[in-house]
């Protein structure tokens, strides 16, 4: 233990959580136990998660609100309830404005799609802006684009400061009387950068253009409360939460749910159908065509319970204490630059770094020879490599189960990086 971990306050019981989680016992290389610093991309699943998935397909699997018999209508109040527990997790006024989707970047899609097929008050064309930033997944910035090109709306966006900040410095030309929408992120996913949702929805809301937030890194980590944020539209996924893949959330205000036109059509999302025509079922379920993914509803469901359980609060102080630390431990390292904010405060539990001239995919390489999984890429956000000159960064993401051992264990493992790459 370094004596850069004293002092550490307000850290989960990890010993304990950790139980939940059977892969963490995992060893690979020869008996190398598996340090999983890859959360941003994907959680890993607890008990709590995996036995609820197993349970609803061994004894409650059937179709939802189609059948009359017991497992059928068993299936339909477990995908129910989870809407009800989500709902409830983000504060939501109703349960009718959570839709279900399959992940992030569809909840995302489906925003710009209900807008792009909207009438006025919400039609977007070629005299209307589309404001984003240079932060951005690729999720929230590709659908913009697209419903930019078959509109010919403007597509505007918040460039990012040298210590990876949103830069609003010029929020009053970017957004604009002409600004339909502003869709951001509320947590970096590969800087970690928590922006100051308050100033731009204040901007957004003098013009009358609509709010969307990427909240993909912020519902796992914090506090996601829908009607303190005073957005229009919320998504995120329930892969990054402990939840299962093929399940994601759009939160929408409920009065926008039912103006604005379904994106994808099919069964399950109308009232009446004929060959002429056809009238839609209310939201949620004119936005969810099709069989919905059941199990994976409900193994968020089972997911949200368990983050609850522990508290969004202490994940979040657990997550600030473990990213203070291995703020101070990485910039120990000699030739790491952190892209983004170099601070402990203020900040998600996402680091971002390059190491010398030493190319983010020889140090991932090398890390995993040691059971170290960090992520490297662009992390599907290029714009921010782009603004920074570089092609790639080293991503560590940390987790309600990560502890101080493993970020020392990334430590030594780095210092091990430069000495093989002399
Ligand atoms: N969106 C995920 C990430 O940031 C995949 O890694």
């Amino acid at each position: 233990m370094t004596d850069a971990r004293q002092g550490l306050s307000g850290l989960l019981d990890t010993e304990a959580i950790r139980k939940d989680f059977p892969i963490l016992d995992r060893t690979v290389h020869d008996g190398k136990k598996i340090v999983y610093l890859d959360s941003a991309a994907t959680s890993q699943k607890p008990r709590q998660v995996l036995d609820a998935l197993n349970e609803y397909y061994e004894r409650h699997n059937a179709n939802v609100h189609r059948g009359v018999y017991t497992i059928a209508e068993e299936a339909t109040a477990l995908y129910e309830g989870a809407r009800d527990k989500v709902a409830a997790f983000i504060n939501a006024p109703s349960r009718n404005e959570v839709i279900f989707t399959k992940n992030a970047s569809e909840s995302l899609n489906l925003v710009a799609n209900m807008l792009g097929w909207a009438d006025e008050p919400y039609r977007v064309d070629s005299d209307t802006e589309i404001v984003t930033t240079e932060m951005e997944h690729h999720s929230n910035i590709v659908p913009w684009q697209l419903l930019s090109q078959r509109t010919g709306a403007k597509l505007k966006w918040f460039g990012i400061t040298d210590d990876g900040r949103l830069d609003l410095s010029n929020i009053d030309e970017i957004i604009t009387e002409k600004t339909k929408i502003v869709s951001f992120t509320l947590v970096s996913n590969i800087m970690g950068t928590i922006n100051p949702v308050e100033k731009i929805i204040r901007r957004a809301q003098q013009v009358g253009a609509l709010v969307c937030i990427d909240a993909s890194q912020a519902a796992p980590h914090m506090v996601l409360d829908v009607q303190a944020l005073q957005a229009d539209f919320v998504a995120f996924t329930g892969h990054k939460m402990v939840g299962p893949t093929g399940i994601g959330v759009l939160w929408g205000r409920q009065e926008l749910l039912e103006d604005l036109p379904p994106f994808l059509g099919g069964g399950e999302m109308i009232e009446t159908v004929s060959m002429h025509s056809s009238t839609y079922a209310p939201a949620p379920h004119k936005f969810e065509a099709g069989t919905p993914p059941i199990a994976q509803a409900v193994g968020l469901g089972a997911a949200v319970d368990y983050l609850s359980s522990i508290g969004m609060e202490n994940i979040h102080r657990h997550e600030q204490a473990i990213t203070q630390y291995a703020v101070r431990r990485l910039l120990e390292v000699p030739d790491l630059r952190i892209i983004g904010p170099a601070t402990a405060e203020d900040r998600g539990a996402t680091i971002s770094f390059t190491l010398g001239d030493i190319h983010p995919h020889d140090v991932g390489q090398v890390l995993d020879e040691q059971g170290i999984a960090v992520r490297v890429g662009h992390h599907c956000a290029r714009p921010v490599c782009l603004r920074y000159g570089i092609p790639a960064t080293t991503r560590a993401s940390f987790y309600l189960y990560s502890t101080p051992a493993e970020v020392d264990a990334l430590v030594d493992g780095l210092e091990h990086v430069r000495n093989f790459f002399g």
